[in-house]
Order: C-alpha cells, then sequence, then structure tokens
C-alpha cells in the first residue's frame, strides 16, 4: 500500500483488496473538511461544545486529525471512537503527509503520528479537549449502548463494500445517534438515500467536494 498526492498536495492510499481509494483523487484533505468537518462538525459544534463522534473507518487517521484540530481551535470537547478492521501498518503511515499538511494548533498538539501509537481498544485522553477510542472491529460487530451526535461514514463506497450499506447497518447508526444527531457521507447513491430514509432518517443533500456533485447528511 503505497500512497498517492490527491490534486491538493495531500496523500492518500489506493486499496488493492477493494479497488479503490482512501480518499477523493481531487484532494484528501479537501474532502475531508467539506463532508466531515463542514457538513458535519462544525454544523454540530454551532448546537453545543461537547460532541460524541463516531467514524466508520478509522483508516489513515485524517478525519480523527481534523477534528483535533477542530477540538482545539474551537474550545469543543470531543470524544471520538472510531471503527477500523483492517488498521493500516505504521510503516504506511509514517509515510503521509498529513502531518506537514495541517499545522499543530497549539505546540506540538494535534500530534498525527500519536493518533496512530495510541494504543487501539482503549479510550485515551490525547488532550483537554480530545479523547480518542480507537475500536478494532469489524463494522458488522460492533455494538454498543453510547450515544453520538455525529456520525462519520466513511467506509469504502457501496459498489466496493455492499455489506456495510444495509438496512441492518444503517439501523444500528439511527439507534446510536441522540436526538438531533446526524450522519454525513460522500456518498450520495440513491440506493443509499432510500436505505436512509427506510430505516427512519431525515436526509438532506449537499452540494458534494470537487469532483462530486452530492454529499449527503442525514437526521435523526
Ligand atoms: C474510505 S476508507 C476510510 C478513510 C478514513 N476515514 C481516512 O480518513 O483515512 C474505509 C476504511 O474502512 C475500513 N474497513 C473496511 N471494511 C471494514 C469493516 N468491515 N469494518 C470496519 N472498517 C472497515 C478500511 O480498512 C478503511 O480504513
Amino acid at each position: 500500500m503505497s500512497p498517492f498526492l490527491t490534486q491538493d498536495g495531500s496523500h492518500s492510499i489506493f486499496a488493492e483488496q477493494y479497488g479503490v481509494t482512501y480518499h477523493s483523487r481531487y484532494g484528501a484533505i479537501t474532502e475531508s473538511l467539506h463532508v466531515f468537518i463542514d457538513a458535519g462538525l462544525r454544523f454540530q459544534a454551532a448546537l453545543k461544545s461537547e460532541l460524541n463522534i463516531l467514524e466508520v473507518g478509522f483508516g489513515t487517521g485524517l478525519n480523527a486529525l481534523l477534528t483535533w484540530v477542530e477540538a482545539e481551535k474551537r474550545n469543543l470537547s470531543i470524544r471520538y471512537t472510531g471503527i477500523e478492521a483492517y488498521p493500516l501498518p505504521l510503516e504506511t503511515v509514517e509515510t503521509l503527509n498529513y502531518g506537514e499538511q495541517i499545522a499543530p494548533t497549539v505546540g506540538s498538539a494535534p500530534d498525527f503520528m500519536y493518533l496512530h501509537q495510541c494504543p487501539w481498544d482503549r479510550n485515551m485522553k490525547l488532550s483537554g479537549h480530545f479523547s480518542l477510542h480507537k475500536k478494532r472491529i469489524r463494522l458488522e460487530a460492533f455494538r454498543t449502548s453510547q450515544v453520538f451526535d455525529l456520525i462519520y461514514f466513511d467506509a469504502f463506497a457501496p459498489q466496493a463494500q455492499p455489506e456495510l450499506w444495509t438496512e441492518r447497518i444503517m439501523r444500528l447508526m439511527y439507534k446510536t445517534l441522540g436526538p438531533d444527531g446526524c450522519l454525513v457521507t460522500y456518498c450520495a447513491k440513491g440506493d443509499v438515500k432510500r436505505t436512509l430514509k427506510s430505516v427512519g432518517f431525515e436526509v438532506e443533500r449537499l452540494a458534494g467536494p470537487p469532483g462530486k456533485r452530492e454529499m449527503t447528511r442525514a437526521w435523526k
């Protein structure tokens, strides 16, 4: 798995097993900021400063890093849970340029490599504003009694992994959200939106990041 440069100068990775990339070729950081930070985090942070976030597909940790940056900048208190079935090897993560592209907000924090070096399956307080719990588990087996305000649904596309976009999974996502919680995803496929609606979500179509006409935000 070797990183390649996307059009905004940030790295992404090609997943050979699924034949897809971890991020948009038009810009990994640009896409993450647009879909997860702007349409998800900044939106919810306008309503409350303590947020419980669930990410499906922790991957390179880019969404977690950008979220940590926002937490420091905006004095938020974020508890971040990242689900990942196939953690990337540290040697691969070390070659990614996110640490250089996203300057630390205060001193050396947020620290990109620290997101990866900290242990799995433990709740870790990485700063006064950001705690991380990386769960090494398949989404299909994930169960929780936690209530989330926001879900970053960043699984590989439905064509590559249809088993992660099913009614059963979306019902689970719906159940884990609290009142006024929402799920954001880069995916705007009609089938996915229909599935989200069928389990009770109110679905919003938003303009997508470069290279994509639309993205989706779904409300409980
Ligand atoms: C689109 S990538 C995620 C990108 C990531 N959010 C980032 O910023 O780098 C999808 C991720 O889902 C993970 N994944 C694949 N199958 C999974 C499963 N069944 N359960 C949980 N994670 C899975 C992959 O290993 C990959 O890291």
